[in-house]
């Protein structure tokens, strides 16, 4: 067995997912306020600037991986409309179940699938865009889960992945401090759970920076990588074609 990361600890491989069903089984009710008040709203920005970005076309197949509680999913249901399909998937059943509730209390019921990123249950090119946000940095294999995103999609298909990134360096010093100091204490505060925020501060550390994730995008089989910097790298939006 090799060892993997679960923020700045060391683990069997086999732990890691265990691990971070722990995270999320804990932080799902409270997930939705939670991302509102670290981010200051700003995931919203992000997740806009995302849907921007897709582009996509009212008779487009959607794939949103770890779809958690929705935002993405209910973002491009209302783009593609009844002509196109968004499945909206997650491993994790008590965040998948906020997410369900949510769509339909806003009137859309979309296929919901419990599934791992790494193992998907499609076929090969079978969807025009695939989607993961803050997803795959809690993913135990990413070299794998992106070699499985690139098999479902179309030739000529696109992934995007949002996800935290390395952050500019004069702003290094006060997101440590936001990270390590302040948002541990915010959740504990709020949804009565400190290290789940803890793991989250240390698991962006851990996560490959923006060349890094460029370079595992291709070797996965995108042949043509963006990078999108957003809130000076806080962030960064990955953008591959499968070609
Ligand atoms: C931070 S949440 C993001 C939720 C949503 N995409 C958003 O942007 O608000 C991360 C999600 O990744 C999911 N996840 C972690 N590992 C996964 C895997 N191997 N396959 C699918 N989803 C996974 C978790 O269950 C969790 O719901």
């Amino acid at each position: 067995m090799s060892n993997t990361h679960f923020g700045f600890e060391t683990v069997d491989e086999s732990q890691k997912a265990r691990r971070v069903r722990g995270v999320f089984d804990s932080v799902a009710p409270k997930y939705d306020v939670m991302n509102d008040l670290m981010s200051a709203g700003l995931h919203r920005v992000w997740k806009a600037y995302t849907v921007g970005v897709a582009n996509l076309k009212s008779t487009d197949r959607v794939l949103d991986i770890a779809g958690g509680t929705g935002d993405l999913a209910r973002a491009f249901a209302k783009v593609v409309g009844s002509r196109g399909m968004v499945v909206h998937t997650d491993i994790n059943e008590a965040m998948l179940r906020e997410g369900r509730d949510r769509l339909i209390n806003e009137g859309l019921v979309l296929p919901t699938l419990l599934c791992d990123a790494e193992s998907l249950p499609f076929q090969s090119g079978c969807f025009d865009m695939v989607s993961v946000a803050f997803g795959l940095r809690n993913m135990t294999h990413k070299d794998q889960a992106l070699a499985e995103m690139c098999r479902v999609l179309r030739p000529g298909g696109r992934l995007l992945v949002l996800e935290f990134s390395k952050v500019a360096q004069p702003l290094e010093k006060l997101y440590d401090f936001y990270s390590f100091k302040v948002l541990p204490r915010l959740g504990q505060w709020v949804a009565g759970d400190a290290d789940s925020y803890r793991y989250l501060a240390e698991s962006i550390r851990m996560h490959p920076g923006q060349a890094e994730l460029k370079a595992m995008m291709k070797t996965a089989g995108f042949g043509h990588v963006d990078v999108h910097n957003l809130s000076a790298g806080v962030v960064a939006l990955h953008v591959g074609i499968k070609c």
